[in-house]
């Protein structure tokens, strides 16, 4: 969740990681620190609580600290409240260590209590002090960094990446990684170590992806890398096939927004690539069509909005395949003696490819036997790489912590996978696959011209705002794509809100509704149309505001019951939460935007969660 930079050249490293880090601030922001050894052989810590800009407020934008090595980190709290002391680096006693840390360190306080017993003390409430004091202790017996380093590994267990620096060695520094990310980059007579590629693309997209358990010592002219038995080993190198442009605003008053309009480009890519004279490819999988066969269950695993694409999954495939689907959040999968074997097909859906549940569970399903295909944004992210098959959506970078793009990307490639798979089981007709692949191909086009005209959207937004609670109901497609559009205004609004499927609101929570409440009823599945209409009239005669969601042909229809109706481009049944959404998306935006939200950065949240 955290974010780590580092960087060893000829230039002065302080303005270098601060550019790094408010590049990462989108995963974790409540507070931000760097370490630099300065010309005069000390390590110069500044931390502070609170944005990026206090820190670099505090050091005139690194003009404060000269020297030309240095770490930096951005924070989202797990050990200890955000404050100054419990932002890193943290400092070993003797001030010879500095570390940043992302994950966690298990058994901290075993090993917390060990260095009291040596006569330790402590300033912070973070298992990341305790790291950077273990390696002072192990420096202090053998005088190697690297030495200790590899000593203190030996006896940490939980996640982490970290940085490393050491005043005697200021020459170099080290990282280290089991279960978090991190990768080197190459400069020009320079190297940097990285959380996420975003914060060093502007300097280089040459990179090496570290492996769980490996470790580099980095100097400005080369990087040695050791494997976990401590051996010397040497990586290939990959090229990031996009440029600083795609990780910046552009003109955009946010990165949400951004990425919402670049959803049909997103999309064209993930997709069209895919399709050659009308038949889908999957030209990166090497899971047969064949195989499929002996799949007698198909489970979709993944977290928050992720997830909910699983459920979208859920109805499609099925109905696509007539073979058992179940979705399942992975925080409770891993958990539930879950019944996986060998014919089983785990899909794991993930933008980041790092968060920890999803991980985790991914390796729970691999233990039982199961083939694990992963649908993923991040290249050479750690559950693209734990995966026997992945198929990449092509959405770029995302940046603001409310997935817009990387949903949708995640959205048409289950829909393409599903319908590959129908294919080659025979359950799908020439004139249904025709359809679904010509549907595919409108999408996009279709989707830039609801783009093109949100007026509509603002004036709602502008409508709604102030309200405190809301529900969004619909049933089946319209039930799920509720799920995502609930979740996106939750999370960038604050405003308390709920998906319902429908026909489950007379179960006990139509008692919420009362005069004023606003109601977001989605009535785009068009089987279910007539029923939607019904739960319309219930919550009404209960007093609720009812905003509505429908296909373009049934606008005048929804119109005889609902004064304010949002129109969707009609598409393919299975298709339509993809045009759904968009407008939900829209929504949250400007609701936030109205409520003076920090629309990219809200509270308590970070990108990628790898914690539990
Ligand atoms: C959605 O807007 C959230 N930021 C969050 O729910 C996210 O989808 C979830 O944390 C899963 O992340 P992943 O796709 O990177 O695994």
């Amino acid at each position: 969740m955290c974010g780590i930079v580092g960087f060893v050249g000829s230039e002065q490293a302080a303005p270098i990681l601060l550019d790094g880090l408010e590049r990462l601030e989108y995963r974790g922001y409540d507070s931000a620190g760097i370490a630099v050894i300065s010309d005069d052989k000390k390590i110069i810590v500044k931390k502070a609580k609170g944005r990026l800009n206090v820190l670099r407020d505090m050091i005139n934008g690194g003009k404060s600290i000269a020297g030309t090595i240095g770490i930096g980190h951005t924070r989202w709290a797990t050990h200890g409240e955000p404050n100054d002391i419990n932002a890193h680096p943290h400092l070993s006693g003797d001030g010879k260590i500095a570390v940043v840390h992302n994950g966690i360190i298990e058994n901290y306080v075993e090993l917390r209590d060990f260095l009291i017993s040596q006569g330790y003390t402590f300033k912070s409430e973070t298992d990341t002090e305790v790291v950077a004091q273990l390696i002072a202790f192990y420096y202090a017996e053998c005088g190697n960094a690297l030495e200790a380093v590899f000593r203190v590994l030996r006896r940490i267990e939980g996640a982490y990446a970290l940085g490393i620096l050491c005043i005697d060695e200021p020459e170099h520094f080290i990282a280290a990684r089991k279960d978090a990310p991190l990768l080197i980059g190459y400069g020009e007579g320079c190297n940097f170590i990285a959380s996420d590629v975003t914060a060093i693309i502007k300097h280089t997209r040459d990179v090496s992806y570290m492996e769980d358990g490996e470790v580099a010592v980095i100097s400005a002219d080369k990087v040695q890398f050791y494997n976990a038995m401590e051996q010397p080993i040497e990586k290939a190198h990959n090229t990031i096939d996009w440029d600083v442009s795609a990780a910046e605003k552009g003109g955009y008053a946010h990165f949400m927004l951004k990425e919402i309009m670049e959803q049909p480009e997103a999309i064209r890519k993930t997709a069209f690539s895919r399709i050659r004279d009308n038949r889908i490819v999957f030209e990166d999988l090497k899971f047969t069509a064949e195989q499929i066969k002996d799949v007698s269950r198909i489970f979709i695993i993944a977290c928050g909005s992720s997830y909910h694409v699983g459920v979208v999954g859920k109805y499609n495939l099925e109905r696509l395949m007539r073979k058992p689907v179940e979705v399942c959040l992975a925080s409770e999968f891993r958990y539930c003696d879950p019944l996986v074997d060998d014919k089983s097909l785990v899909i794991v859906i993930s933008q980041s490819g790092e968060t920890l549940d999803t991980m985790a569970a991914l390796r729970e399903a691999k233990a039982r036997g199961a083939y694990i295909l992963s649908i993923v944004n991040v290249v050479g992210s750690s559950i693209a790489r734990e995966s026997d098959d992945v198929l990449y959506t092509w959405a770029g970078p995302e940046i603001a912590v409310a997935t817009t793009k990387a949903y949708s990307t995640q959205l048409i490639l289950l829909d393409m996978l599903g319908l590959y798979f129908a294919d080659a089981l025979g359950k799908v007709s020439k004139d249904q696959y025709d359809d679904i692949i010509e549907q595919i191909l409108c999408l996009p086009d279709k989707m830039e011209q609801m783009l093109e005209d949100i007026e509509d959207i603002k004036h709602f937004a502008s409508n709604y705002f102030n309200q405190n609670s809301v529900f969004f109901i619909g049933r089946n497609l319209d039930y799920a794509m509720g799920l995502e559009g609930s979740l996106k205004l939750k999370e960038i609004s604050y405003i308390h809100s709920e998906a319902y499927a429908s026909g489950e609101l007379k179960h006990g929570t139509i008692s919420l509704i009362e005069d004023g409440t606003l109601v977001i009823a989605l009535g785009t599945y068009e089987p279910l149309f007539d029923k939607a209409m019904s739960n319309v009239v219930e919550v009404q005669a209960r007093g609720a505001d009812v905003l509505a969601l429908t296909i373009e042909n049934n606008v005048a229809e929804m119109k005889k019951t609902v004064e304010n109706v949002i129109s969707v481009p009609e598409t393919h049944t299975i298709l339509q939460p993809s045009l759904g959404v968009v407008p939900l998306q829209l929504f949250a935006y400007y609701v936030a935007l109205l409520r003076g939200c920090d629309i990219d950065k809200p509270r308590n949240l970070a990108k990628s969660v790898t914690v539990e």
